[in-house]
């Protein structure tokens, strides 16, 4: 490995360390197909790395992925799904300050194992009612919570009764009673619920469920003997969620560089909003804008820097060394890197601007580190093999497109010819800026048809849920690790050489002269 380096080795004119090899290409914007990188002797098997990443003093995640800050992508199912998996999720702005407070809640307060909601029934519907229901939403379970008008729990609808001979019974009929129901108070679980449930169910022969209440008999939730087996089993996994001091999963809002009727930056809402998120436990604020070299965002974080020294705040977007000191300058911790990179962005197609993202990432990393800030790589990212070339210049990535066809991001899944999809759009788009995004890209908050949208609406075929998806990326980057010999992330960005790829060599990259039967995914 060392030899490699050497300036006399045969290697070394061709795959050049970063330092070397951007300014040698410095007339020309790069992005992540335009270059590959150079493999080195390793000792390192992939399922040995380790892809943790501090962005901030007291933001630790387990993987170096976030999901993205979109209307269409992170919403408190998304963000609990990311941390689960050791990462980080963005909720989105484009909703009203409270419906943000409570999605940050929900993740806060997420219990893993705990359905939260789980699908009750009361005591007047009939046995029929139920399996109309069972059918119509096509529910692989039959066993029900039965509550009272004011959520109370009356019993448990045992999957055994909910059969057709017994249509015309009513539920209190059939149910199971109160007294009968094993139940836990909420504050009971104590601090590792899935503990304490799974002695429950060791110690209630044949019982598989275990209904939460709160003091006054609230349903609080459904526990359930298979999702805690599931879950011990996860814990050997080799990435743990990521978590608090305090063991919540952890969660990041972002919020936009607000202005009040006379165009000013509204610095009291803007405090009292993000008071209000650090009250319900937000582990970082993200400033999020298109462009974060400007003065608007600059004020933003100094206000937010000033009025909470110790949260983490992320600020962006940049592409430029001048932009990284500025906001560093202003206090963020971590910048978000990447102009027009994104797969539903038409920044540089409208607005002429935005750099290719491994240039902008090389130029953003060096002030960076000498500002002891970390970078996020924003957007563009479609493939494993691209996060691997843009963590070897940054602390982690942020991915939307990658996300949107999830089940855990917001929307219906719709049928068009056989085939599903979920809508993507940009938070530039028309729709979303109309929806209350506007500010990111420096509009009134009700833009009218003379505004020129930076993003488009479009679709994302549907690809199941964030634990896949990850899995597979995951499994990416700790190849591309291996093939560096590179244990953890610093290793990665400390080995990473790198060579330009021509257009021939590009196509190379990619399966060719066969007939495809099944996609790498
Ligand atoms: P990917 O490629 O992961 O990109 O889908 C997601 C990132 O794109 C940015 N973003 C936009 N950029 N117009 C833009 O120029 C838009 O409408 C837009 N919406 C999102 C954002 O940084 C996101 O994380």
């Amino acid at each position: 490995m060392a030899a490699a380096r050497q300036s006399d080795h045969p290697d070394k004119p061709f795959y050049q360390p970063a330092e070397e090899f951007f300014p040698a290409n410095n007339k020309l914007g790069l992005t992540f197909d335009d270059i590959t990188l150079a493999t080195l002797y390793s000792e390192i098997l992939p399922r040995d790395t380790q892809l943790d990443t501090t962005l901030a003093e007291g933001l630790h995640l387990n993987i170096p992925v976030i999901s993205s800050d979109m209307d269409t992508v992170t919403e408190a199912r998304m963000a609990i799904a990311m941390a689960l998996n050791g990462g980080l999720g963005l909720i989105h702005y484009n909703m009203p300050e409270r419906q943000q407070l409570s999605e940050v809640s929900r993740v806060k307060n997420h219990v893993h194992g705990l359905i939260q909601e789980p699908i009750k029934v009361t005591p007047d519907e009939s046995i029929g009612d139920v399996l109309a229901l069972i059918e119509q939403k096509k529910f692989g379970f039959s066993t029900f919570p039965v509550v009272d008008k004011k959520g109370r729990l009356v019993g448990l609808l045992s999957g055994h009764v909910v059969k057709p001979r017994y249509a015309k019974k009513k539920v209190s009929e059939a149910l199971t009673p109160r007294a009968q129901v094993h139940t836990v108070r909420k504050k009971d679980l104590g601090k590792d619920p899935i503990a304490r449930a799974d002695k429950f169910f060791t110690e209630h022969i044949g019982i598989h469920k275990l209904l939460v209440v709160d003091d006054d008999d609230h349903l609080q939730g459904l526990i359930t003997m298979s999702d805690v087996e599931r879950i011990t089993q996860e814990r050997n996994a080799q990435f743990k969620p990521a978590r608090d001091a305090h063991f919540h999963l952890i969660c990041g809002a972002a919020v936009s560089a607000t202005r009040n009727a006379f165009g000013e930056l509204d610095r009291e809402r803007i405090l009292n909003h993000v008071g209000a998120l650090v009250e319900r436990g937000v582990d970082v604020v993200a400033v999020s804008t298109a462009h974060g070299h400007s003065k608007g965002v600059g004020d933003t974080v100094k206000v937010l820097r000033d009025a909470f020294p110790k949260l983490p705040l992320i600020a962006g977007n940049v592409t430029s060394a001048a932009g990284v000191e500025f906001l560093a300058d202003c206090g963020a911790n971590a910048i978000k890197v990447g102009q027009g990179p994104g797969s539903i962005c038409t920044t540089r197609i409208v607005a002429g601007v935005g750099i290719p993202q491994m240039t902008a990432l090389y130029v953003c990393s060096r002030p960076a580190a000498k500002k002891k800030v970390s970078i996020l790589a924003d957007g563009g990212i479609t493939k494993s093999g691209d996060i691997v070339k843009a963590l070897t210049l940054s602390q982690a990535v942020i991915c939307g497109g990658i996300f949107a066809g999830c089940n855990e991001a917001p929307g219906e899944v719709v049928e068009i010819s056989g085939k599903f999809y979920k809508q993507y759009r940009g938070m530039g788009s028309f729709a979303a800026m109309k929806a209350g995004s506007a500010a990111r890209y420096g509009h009134l908050p009700n833009p009218t048809l003379k505004v020129a949208p930076e993003g488009v609406e479009a679709l994302k075929e549907a690809c199941g849920s964030v634990d896949r998806v990850l899995a597979q990326l995951i499994g990416g980057i700790q190849s591309g690790m291996g093939y560096l010999g590179a244990a953890n992330l610093a290793q990665l960005r400390e080995l990473a050489r790198y060579i330009r790829v021509s257009p021939a060599g590009m196509r190379e990259a990619a399966p060719h002269d066969v007939v495809e039967l099944k996609t790498g995914s």
